[in-house]
């Protein structure tokens, strides 16, 4: 029974949390104070208490001296070095160090990182011991934030520059990042569950050590310490909460997503009747579908016959697809077909309330496009476009009225992603604007708003993070495997990011972190050598058969 037992040595939120993860999987994981005994018949020992290097490496060799030699030590710092720790345990064989990531019940992943004199036998007591506990321990290098830390803390900072900014509000990032991204928790609730103030210290620790300014914690986080919203713990941080300490449902949609007041776009976004799309690949095809399901009828325009007729083929196969998996009828499928026409003229445009241009990713076309659509669409009508990341204000300049063009960016399947981020180009006027917001609520969607800059705001937080781990792995701080792992299973992203790059093409990433770097004048924001490497290899990802993975013969 002993092997199973724990001591968790700290009573805070950090120490309480890691005894739940372990309890959770059955093991006896007692708490214990900073200064008591501690607990006989202890495998484990885990230091969880505030304070640097200084403080821990003090409180390991008190607890060195009060175990006994089988005993693993264990700190639960993951931006401290476990070298340096075990120096000042006086028992460097038996310390290790054991990252929670916190909120720690949400996530099963625990990192294991061994100073250079840790005993192998303590990394493999320490890793059986959390496998039993029903926890996945993943052996990691002894480095600055470990790979989790490392990672995050600079996607956290530039969330909270992003509010800090007035760029985005915490309820429409959280609800980018989690609808669009697919992370579990929204990036400023779990800074929230986290704590302002540890993510400072982690923040400044990592800031200290690595030299590098994307660790800085953003002026914010000190203006929000100074006023006590600390977070959860405080009642208040980026969000009230009504029950201070209150874990809650931290995989909710923050409740003030989507339920802004529409009222000021309702009226327009109502009158559209007609809805015409421009290109029916991959996104105007899915575009073309969910308005029609929506009840309005649909003009759609190709290049070519043969285009029209690919296109449309792609709409029917979806909702084939759907009825299938019994999620429409085949009437239903039949009625959303009959909302459908499609033409090779643009002209067949000159109706429709709204356009919605979804061609390709080219900004002489897109310019070309909205020149012709501005003199072809009805005086009052409003044109949209689906860019990725070139500048719709570039778009909106070349139309008779540029204050009726804005960007709804639709995600990657338009009909199974909730997420439209609804761009204000420089010209646009409010009106149109919260009829951008209107009509895709409208669409059964959660619009967020955000303004015409590079990125818009999922690919402004999501690019930069993806080039880091591209030059992490680079650097060769971790396995392929055990990056995307860790980041999977520890921060509840839905595939780790060297899975992302492949799937959204290595090319693709290394094309439009340059056209940000470009605008954004930071070089966090260019794409680190090993991209540009990988494109000049042809390692493109899935669709080339070879990236940061193989996938056989393409
Ligand atoms: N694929 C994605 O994941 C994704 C996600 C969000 C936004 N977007 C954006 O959506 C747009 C379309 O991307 P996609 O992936 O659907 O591309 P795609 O290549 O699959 O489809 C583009 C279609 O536009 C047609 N086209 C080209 N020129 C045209 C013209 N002058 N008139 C009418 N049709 C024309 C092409 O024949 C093609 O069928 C791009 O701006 C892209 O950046 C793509």
């Amino acid at each position: 029974m002993s092997e199973r037992r724990a001591a968790v040595i700290g009573q805070g939120p950090a120490g309480s949390a890691i005894a739940a993860a372990l309890a959770r999987g059955g093991a006896q994981a007692v708490l214990a104070g900073a200064s008591g005994p501690v607990p006989p018949g202890c495998a484990l020992v885990i230091e969880a208490t505030p304070g640097g290097l200084e403080e821990k490496g003090a409180r390991l060799r008190r607890l060195g001296g009060l175990t006994g030699e089988e005993t693993v030590l264990a700190a639960s710092a993951g931006t401290l070095s476990i070298a340096a720790l075990g120096a000042a345990s006086g028992c460097p064989e038996r310390v290790l160090c054991l990252h929670f990531r916190h909120p720690a019940p949400c996530s099963q992943l625990v990192e294991v990182a061994a100073g250079p004199l840790t005993g192998e036998a303590a990394v493999q007591a320490a890793a059986a011991f959390l496998k039993e506990a029903g926890l996945t321990p993943v052996l990691v290098k002894d480095s600055p934030g470990l790979i989790l830390d490392r990672l995050f803390v600079p996607f956290l900072n530039d969330c909270i520059r992003l509010v800090e900014s007035g760029y985005a509000a915490p309820a429409d990032l959280d609800a980018g990042v989690q609808l669009g991204l697919g992370h579990k928790t929204g990036p400023l609730r779990l800074l929230d569950i986290q704590g302002l103030d540890a993510h400072r210290a982690a923040a400044l620790s990592l800031c200290a050590q690595l030299g590098d300014p994307r660790y800085a914690p953003p002026p914010l986080v000190e203006r929000m310490i100074a006023a006590g919203r600390l977070g959860m713990k405080a009642g208040r941080g980026f969000y009230a909460y009504q029950r201070p300490s209150e874990l809650g449902d931290a995989e909710a949609l923050p409740q003030a997503a989507g339920a802004r007041d529409l009222s000021a776009g309702l009226a327009l976004a109502e009158g559209v009747r007609k809805v015409g799309v421009v290109g029916l690949g991959t996104m105007g095809s899915g575009i073309a579908q969910v308005c029609a399901a929506a009840g309005l009828e649909v003009s759609a325009v190709e290049v070519s016959p043969a285009a029209l007729e690919a296109g449309l083929g792609r709409v029917q196969r979806n909702l084939t697809g759907a009825v299938q998996r019994g999620k429409l009828s085949e009437g239903g499928k039949e009625a959303v077909l009959e909302r459908l026409r499609g033409s090779t003229q643009l002209e067949s445009l000159a109706d429709c309330g709204l356009i919605i241009e979804a061609a390709v990713e080219n900004l002489d076309l897109k310019l070309d496009l909205f020149k012709k659509l501005g003199s072809i669409a009805k005086e009052e009508a409003i044109l949209a476009t689906n860019t990725s990341c070139l500048p719709v204000t570039a778009m909106a300049a070349q139309t008779r009225h540029p204050g009726r063009v804005l960007g709804l960016h639709f995600f990657n399947p338009p009909f199974a992603m909730r997420l439209v981020e609804v761009i204000e180009a420089q010209q646009t006027d409010p009106g149109t604007a919260a009829f951008g917001l209107a009509f895709c609520q409208r669409l059964g969607k959660t619009p967020i708003p955000v303004r015409d800059r590079p990125g818009f705001l999922v690919n402004r937080l999501v690019v930069p993070f993806l080039n880091h781990a591209a030059q992490l792995y680079d650097e060769g701080l971790a396995p392929r495997e055990t990056l995307d792992l860790a980041v999977s299973e520890g921060l509840g992203h839905p595939m780790g990011p060297l899975t992302l790059l492949d799937l959204i093409g290595v090319d693709v990433q290394t094309f439009v972190a340059d056209a940000m770097a470009r605008e954004l004048y930071e070089p966090r924001f260019g794409p680190p050598p090993l991209l540009r490497r990988m494109t000049s290899a042809g390692w493109l990802g899935r669709k080339s058969g070879r990236g940061f993975y193989e996938y056989g013969e393409k």
